[in-house]
């Protein structure tokens, strides 16, 4: 009988360390992120007795996700690539109510100044072919750990509520259903 390889657990703990240390800059650009909305939110909606924000969503890739995502693009599979990289790890999505709402909304976050927007796309003055609606930022936000600072990319879309029924049936549709589509 052949002898099972013996499973070294310390390696694993280590890759497990190591992982968890990847994610950790994340997760508290993700709070950063939310805290900066939600004070956006009781500002505004004290000076203008107004609040845009239906509401406001936010997400870690997943490692599982973030490998599938760097092996397509064809990015090196090293922690600093994927780091430079796949600038979504870190997600938030607001909807808000009208479209002006959106471009408000973005206005005031690229005025907080420890946030570095790196690129804007706007596929509402230029939606996808297939019809997706929706402004994307990718900002850089500073964190501070015990040991450094470190930045992170954090990716934002601001999307009206139209907008998001849309994109969450569409993405339903050709992402999670594989059975046949009929064209029309
Ligand atoms: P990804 O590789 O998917 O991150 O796309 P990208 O790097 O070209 O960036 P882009 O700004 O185009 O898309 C980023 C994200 O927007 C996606 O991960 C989706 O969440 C969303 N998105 C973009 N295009 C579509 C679309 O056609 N339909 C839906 N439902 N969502 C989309
Ligand atoms: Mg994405």
């Amino acid at each position: 009988m052949k002898a099972k390889a013996a499973i070294d657990f310390n390696a694993i703990k280590y890759a497990k360390e190591e992982l968890d240390r990847f994610m950790m800059p994340y997760k508290l650009a993700l709070d950063e992120v939310n805290t900066k909305i939600d004070s956006l939110k009781q500002e505004l909606q004290y000076v203008n007795d107004y609040n845009p924000l239906e509401h406001v969503k936010s997400r870690l890739k997943s490692p599982n996700s973030i490998l599938r995502k760097a092996d397509k693009k064809g990015y090196d599979l090293s922690l600093i690539s994927i780091k430079e990289n796949i600038r979504d790890i870190a997600g938030v999505r607001i909807t808000c109510s009208f479209m002006s709402d959106i471009y408000l909304i973005s206005e005031m976050l690229q005025k907080q100044k420890d946030m570095t927007v790196v690129d804007c796309k706007d596929y509402i003055q230029s939606p996808k072919p297939n019809g997706y609606r929706s402004l994307h930022l990718i900002i850089q936000v500073p964190v501070l750990m015990s040991h450094r600072e470190d930045r992170v990319f954090v990716e934002i879309q601001i999307r009206t509520i139209a907008m998001d029924v849309w994109a969450s049936l569409e993405h339903k549709i050709y992402y999670k259903y594989d059975g046949y589509i009929p064209k029309e």
